[in-house]
C-alpha cells in the first residue's frame, strides 16, 4: 500500500482520493480508475462511513479489488476519535487520516502519536500495512458549495518548521498540509495555492513523509499540477462528486417523472461521476501507472 505512494513520489504524480457514501459512487470511481489503469484511494469521512457502514465499505472495496485487480486503498478521511479509528481498523481499512488540526500543536502531536503507536501495534500483531496521515494547519470550509468569500490567513498555513518537528515526533507516513487550499467550492473564488510555502515544507521534510493536498475541488488546475510537480502525492476530492451527483439526480427526476427503477435513474449519474473522476486522474497524472 505504501509502495503506491512511494511510486507516485518517484514518478511525480498524485493518487486521487475520492470520497463515497453510496455503492454507485464507489462503482463510478473504480470504473474510472479501471478505464485509465490508475491506482486509486477511496475514502469515507466519519459521517460517510456511518451511512455506508465500515464493514460494508471494506466488503464492497474488496469485491471491486477482486473484480478489477486494481490496488484500491480504503481510507478513513478526517478520523477525529480513536474510537472511530479503532473501528475502521477492525473492519479492515487500509489507511487512516487522523485529523487533530483543531487541537493545539502540542495536543495534535500527542494525539497523533497515540494513533500512530496504536496502528504500528496493529500492523505488527496482524501483519498488515496501514498508511497513517496526520494534519497540520487550519483547513477552512466543508465539502459543499460556499457563497461567502474564502479568506485564508497567513497563520492558517502549515509551518515548515512545525511540519518537520511533527513528522519526527509522531512518525506519520503522510502529512496533510494547508497551503491556500480549503474544503468545498467557493463561488467567489479564493482558493489559490501558496506554492512557495509548499516548496519550503517539501525542503524541510526531505521526502520523509508523503505530502497530501485536501480540498481538491475548486483549486485552479494549474495550481494542482504545480503542487504535484513540487511533491504532492495524494489529492483529496469530494465536493466535485457531490455537486455532480446532486445536479444529475435533480435533472434525472425532472426529465423522467414516471421512472421508478433506481438503477435506471442512477445510471446517468454514475456515468457523470465516472467522467469527473477520469478528468481528475488525468489532471493528477496517475493514468497508466499500474503494471499488471
Ligand atoms: P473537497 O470537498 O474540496 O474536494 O475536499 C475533499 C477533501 O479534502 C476530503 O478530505
Amino acid at each position: 500500500m505504501k509502495e503506491i505512494l512511494k511510486q507516485a513520489q518517484l514518478g511525480k504524480y498524485a493518487v486521487g482520493s475520492f470520497n463515497f457514501s453510496t455503492a454507485e459512487t464507489l462503482k463510478a470511481i473504480v470504473l474510472a480508475a479501471k478505464n485509465l489503469n490508475a491506482p486509486i484511494i477511496v475514502s469515507t469521512s466519519e459521517g460517510e462511513a456511518e451511512f455506508v457502514g465500515m464493514p460494508e465499505a471494506v466488503a464492497l472495496v474488496e469485491a471491486w479489488r477482486i473484480g478489477t485487480k486494481l490496488p484500491i486503498i480504503l481510507n478513513l478521511d478526517h478520523g477525529k476519535s480513536l474510537e472511530k479509528i479503532k473501528k475502521a481498523l477492525a473492519a479492515g481499512y487500509d489507511a487512516i487520516h487522523f485529523d487533530g488540526s483543531e487541537l493545539s500543536y502540542e495536543q495534535n502531536v500527542a494525539k497523533t502519536k497515540l494513533v500512530v503507536d496504536y496502528i504500528r501495534q496493529v500492523e505488527k500483531t496482524f501483519d498488515r500495512q496501514i498508511i497513517v496521515e496526520g494534519e497540520l494547519g487550519y483547513l477552512r470550509g466543508s465539502s459543499s458549495l460556499h457563497k461567502e468569500e474564502l479568506k485564508i490567513k497567513e497563520e492558517d498555513l502549515t509551518s515548515p518548521d512545525q511540519a518537520r518537528d511533527f513528522i519526527e515526533k509522531t512518525g506519520v507516513d503522510s502529512l496533510a498540509v494547508v497551503i491556500g487550499n480549503a474544503h468545498g467550492i467557493f463561488s467567489k473564488g479564493g482558493e489559490k495555492l501558496n506554492l512557495e510555502r509548499l516548496t519550503d515544507i517539501r525542503n524541510e521534510l526531505e521526502g520523509k513523509a508523503f505530502l497530501v493536498l485536501h480540498g481538491g475541488s475548486g483549486i485552479p488546475e494549474e495550481d494542482v499540477k504545480e503542487a504535484i510537480r513540487l511533491g504532492i502525492v495524494k489529492v483529496n476530492v469530494n465536493t466535485d462528486l457531490r455537486v455532480v451527483y446532486k445536479e444529475r439526480l435533480s435533472e434525472q427526476l425532472e426529465d423522467n417523472p414516471e421512472e421508478t427503477t433506481p438503477y435506471k435513474i442512477l445510471e446517468p449519474i454514475l456515468e457523470a461521476l465516472r467522467e469527473v473522476v477520469e478528468e481528475k486522474i488525468k489532471l493528477f497524472g496517475s493514468q497508466d501507472k499500474i503494471k499488471l
